[in-house]
């Protein structure tokens, strides 16, 4: 039996309203050892703190998106912080640049890119990052203020080149939903060079849905189809691979 690990799920979000009940009573039954839930702004890190400690099978992760962080107030940060503390928030995250729709200002992204990684790094908290059109910038700023810190960049997007200094600096990478689309012959070249300890599965629901649902909502339990697409081309048995990237997922996020 597959027992597979979603460690990028939005189930928060209104395209689960319908089933999110569902989706959760059924993890178990779909083979999902767990779930990583992650926030995106505050009230989201709320809602991702409040699924987590209300249900087995899932964690969460809060902090500020590059996309929300034009909201950031005052106390915004402080309140992050608090609700680090609950027990089951694995990490912080998302956290990052994006450089491609841009809807906060990009001076705004740094400065709290910086700021939240410094939050991780006191905390002791593993990072998720989001690097849309950035990678350049993004790692320069990993590089000098996440060295010896675990982060996975995550549903990874680069080229080559990014996914080599990415993997000199120890991070991991989120492998979503893309790895199985027809055009993605650049990401299955990455796939091909990152060690599969450094691999992290994850749908990024509701987005980047996988082939065969290509177009329709995501959820967690496609991640197996990801999965699947990972082992086809490392050329493994698709049992040793899911085993693998859950014991990734558990090493990264401190989870035994
Ligand atoms: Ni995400």
């Amino acid at each position: 039996m597959l027992k597979v690990v979603d460690t990028h799920a939005h189930i928060h979000m209104p395209q689960f309203e319908g089933d999110r009940d569902l989706i959760i009573q059924n993890l178990e039954k779909d083979d999902i050892e767990f779930i990583v839930e992650v926030g995106v702004d505050l009230e989201s890190s709320k809602k991702a703190v409040r699924l987590s400690y209300d249900n087995h099978g899932i964690f969460s992760a809060v902090g500020i998106h590059p996309h929300d962080v034009k909201g950031i107030e005052e106390d915004t940060l402080e309140e992050i912080e608090n609700l680090a503390g609950f027990s089951k928030v694995v990490a912080i995250g998302e956290v990052g640049l994006d450089y491609y729709r841009n809807l906060s200002p990009k001076e705004l992204q740094v400065k709290y890119f910086i700021e939240q990684i410094e939050l991780a790094k006191r905390l002791d908290k593993p990072l998720i990052v989001h690097i849309r059109n950035a990678y350049d910038k993004a790692l320069k700023i990993l590089k000098e203020h996440a060295r010896e810190m675990k982060v996975v960049i995550h549903s990874f997007s680069g080229s080559l080149e990014d996914v080599k200094t990415a993997l000199s600096l120890g991070f991991y990478i989120g492998i979503s939903g893309p790895v199985t689309f027809k055009n993605a012959n650049t990401l299955r070249e990455n796939v091909k060079i990152i060690p599969l300890n450094r691999i992290l599965s994850e749908t990024d629901c509701p987005y980047l849905t996988p082939e065969p649902f290509r177009g329709k909502r995501n959820e967690p339990k496609y991640v197996k189809y990801v999965v699947e697409k990972i082992a086809q081309i490392k050329e493994k048995n698709v049992e040793l691979v899911a085993d693998q990237l859950l014991e990734n997922a558990k090493e990264f996020f401190n989870i035994r």
